[in-house]
This record gives C-alpha cells, sequence and structure tokens, in this order.
C-alpha cells in the first residue's frame, strides 16, 4: 500500500510492457529532435550532456556543449584542464559542483582506467558525481546497455501511464519507477532494431524516447494526449487525470535571504574575491557580499571591507534575484568609487582578493548573480 492508501496500480506495465516499448521506439524514430549529442557514441561527449542536461533545458545546454566540445575534445583534454577554465566553460549553467565533479571524474577516469572510459554500470556508478540516473544514461546510450534511467520526464510518463498512486520521491514509489523503467528498456532490447540514425540501439533509442516524450508531449501542464504514442495504454488518461499524476507534494516556499553586494572600483578596476574551496560556488569569483541582517547597512559592510575616511559614497547599482538551492535570494548591489585604502596599497589582505579590469573579469567565471552584477556595471559604463 502507498502512503495515500491506495495500492500501487500495475496497468500499463507487465504484459503491455512489449507494445509500450514497440510504440515508444517508433514514434521516436520518428519524432525525436535534431541534439548535438544525439550525433555521437563517445561516452565522454554523452557524460558531458547528461550532466548539463540536469536542472538545464535542452536549449540552453546545447551552446554549452557545443562550446565544451570545442574547447576539451577528449576526456584527457578535461583531466588536464586549468580548474578555472573548466568553471569559466561552465559560467551561466549553476550548481557549479557538477563541473567540478566532471573534472574530478575524468582524472579518476585517467588514473584507474587508463584514460578509457569504463563500460561497467558498477564502475561508471563509482565515478565522482554519477549517480544511478547519469550511470544508467551513459550505459544506455553509448553502450546500448539494457539499464533503466529515471529522471523528472521519465518518471511524469511512467506515473502516468500506470497512474501509479504516491510521491515519487518515496522510496516504495521510487523503487516502482525504476522497475517500471527497467521492464520497458528490457523489453525493448528484446524487439527487433529500430534503427534511429546515429543512435547506438534499441536501449539508447527506448531511454532517450521517455524523456522526449515527457519533454515534448506528456508536459506537467496541458499534456498533449492527441499525439502521445502510448496514450491507447495510458490509465490516467482513461480516468480523465493525466495531470494528477506524478501526485508530488506542493513544496513550501524557499527562505527568503537578504544580501548586500559591493561593487569597489578604483581607477577602472573592481574588488573581487574567490570563494574557498568546499563552500557553496568553490573557485568562482564574486564581489564582497554580505546577507544583510538587522542592524547591518552597505556603509558600515564598505568601512569593514574597505576602510577609508571618509567614506565614499554608495549608490545602488543593481538587485538580482535567484535561487540556490531552498534560499530565495534578493541580492542588492551598491557601488563605490573609492580612492585608496587608509593603510598599505588599499589592496585588503587575502590571496584571493584582487582588482581586475573589465577585461580581466571576462576572462573569470563569476557565479550566475555575480555575473549580472558584473554587467550591470560595465552596462552603466564601469571600468
Ligand atoms: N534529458 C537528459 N538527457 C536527455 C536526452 N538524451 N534526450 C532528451 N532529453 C534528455
Amino acid at each position: 500500500m502507498t502512503r495515500s492508501g491506495s495500492p500501487l496500480r500495475r496497468r500499463g506495465t507487465g504484459a503491455c510492457d512489449p507494445w509500450v516499448a514497440g510504440a515508444l521506439l517508433e514514434w521516436f524514430r520518428r519524432e525525436a529532435r535534431e541534439l548535438p549529442w544525439r550525433r555521437t557514441l563517445d561516452p565522454y561527449a554523452i557524460w558531458v550532456s547528461e550532466i548539463m542536461l540536469q536542472q538545464t533545458q535542452v536549449k540552453t545546454v546545447i551552446p554549452y556543449w557545443e562550446r565544451w566540445m570545442a574547447a576539451l575534445p577528449r576526456l584527457r583534454d578535461l583531466a588536464a584542464a586549468r580548474p578555472g577554465k573548466v568553471l569559466k566553460l561552465w559560467e551561466g549553467l549553476g550548481y557549479y559542483s557538477r563541473a567540478r565533479n566532471l573534472q574530478a571524474a575524468a582524472r579518476e577516469v585517467v588514473t584507474r582506467h587508463g584514460g578509457e572510459f569504463p563500460r561497467s554500470f558498477e564502475e561508471v556508478l563509482a565515478l565522482p558525481g554519477i549517480g544511478r540516473y547519469t550511470a544508467g544514461a551513459i550505459c544506455s546510450i553509448a553502450f546500448n546497455q539494457p539499464v533503466p534511467i529515471l529522471d523528472g520526464n521519465v518518471i511524469r510518463v511512467l506515473a502516468r501511464v500506470g497512474a501509479l498512486r504516491g510521491d515519487p520521491r518515496e522510496r516504495g514509489v521510487n523503487e516502482e519507477l525504476w522497475s517500471r523503467a527497467a521492464s520497458l528498456v528490457e523489453a525493448a532490447a528484446a524487439l527487433p532494431p529500430s534503427h534511429v540514425p546515429g543512435l547506438a540501439g534499441n536501449c539508447s533509442a527506448l531511454n532517450q524516447s521517455l524523456m522526449e516524450l515527457g519533454a515534448l508531449v506528456c508536459t506537467p501542464r496541458g499534456p498533449v494526449c492527441d499525439r502521445c504514442p502510448v496514450s491507447a495504454r495510458c490509465t490516467a488518461r482513461e480516468l480523465g487525470a493525466a495531470e494528477v499524476y506524478p501526485e508530488i507534494p506542493v513544496r513550501a516556499k524557499g527562505i527568503a535571504k537578504r544580501v548586500m553586494t559591493l561593487v569597489l572600483e578604483r581607477g577602472g578596476r573592481v574588488l573581487v574575491e574567490r570563494q574557498p574551496a568546499g563552500g557553496v560556488n568553490a573557485g568562482l569569483w564574486q564581489f564582497p557580499s554580505r546577507e544583510m541582517v538587522a542592524g547591518s547597512t552597505p556603509s558600515e559592510f564598505l568601512q569593514s571591507c574597505h576602510p577609508v575616511d571618509p567614506s565614499p559614497e554608495l549608490r545602488p547599482l543593481v538587485t538580482v534575484r535567484h535561487s540556490i538551492t531552498r534560499y530565495r535570494i534578493e541580492l542588492r548591489a551598491f557601488h563605490a568609487r573609492v580612492a585608496s585604502a587608509l593603510s598599505g596599497s588599499g589592496v585588503p589582505k587575502g590571496e584571493c582578493r584582487e582588482w581586475i579590469t573589465p577585461r580581466q573579469a571576462a576572462g573569470r567565471a563569476f557565479s550566475s548573480a555575480h555575473a549580472r552584477v558584473l554587467k550591470a556595471w560595465i552596462g552603466k559604463g564601469g571600468g
């Protein structure tokens, strides 16, 4: 029984799997989008695309993937690259640990596997930043292995086809979804080859067809059931309740946080800091920032950051709203033109703080919110 008290429905899988798998393969052969990573069987290129596609839309990923593959065409290039270069190629995609893990894993493939991407699911899964979904995607898409994948799109399709009750993040429901995804890819492996150009075979096509259907037809709102190849076997559609599935509980709103940021300009340069290893946005550049708590003011922050007398005038530059994990952040950036500090050269202490020109800034990776602040400063004639 699920938490909601109803038994898991099994319709739409089991005996229907070969039919559903066949219909999905046939639909995908006709409707698959031409995506650049579908023209290769190189596991490295497919892996990079899969990591980029996590939490990011296809149309955003395409130019990033193309730039990345041009700059680092082989796994060994990634392993040998400067971490700053890797972060710069990722700049704007967010969740930067994905880029750091890609490089850590590439280095592990070089040291442990002689630079050859492993083919066994367990060895792929053991690499940093690679979970069950990514290992399944790489092994099925690059090597045509009958291993399942389950992401948000696949969950939606399978939950609807089987009218599966319960929160898909709950362990029992999640395992049921994995097992349905496995039945389908195994059914596809047993069918005659469907010959989708460029793809490794039926397992690759079946897994990608589920993601594609979820992205293009079986959408969260307003699914286009008339264009769905498996609508005849979809229990949620039969119940007239496609949008009810999957039963994801409504999330609480994020926690509001206000941050102040200083764009301190001196002789055409701005003060920036590199974020320390191990923390949020590690290795990325940002303007000095501090959470706004009761009693803290931008001018007091300015004094602690760059003690000069009299204090220069602070002007609001831009407000950037963004979300990171469960935080909804409002970042207020202020600009001040400063002369020199009271002590020393005016360069605050610490190896990872620097006064840089807009040109130098363009060569460094900034977190997304701070890249918007930088753009605002340059747009207002900064530097
Ligand atoms: N999302 C993640 N990987 C994908 C793929 N290979 N095809 C379609 N959507 C995807």
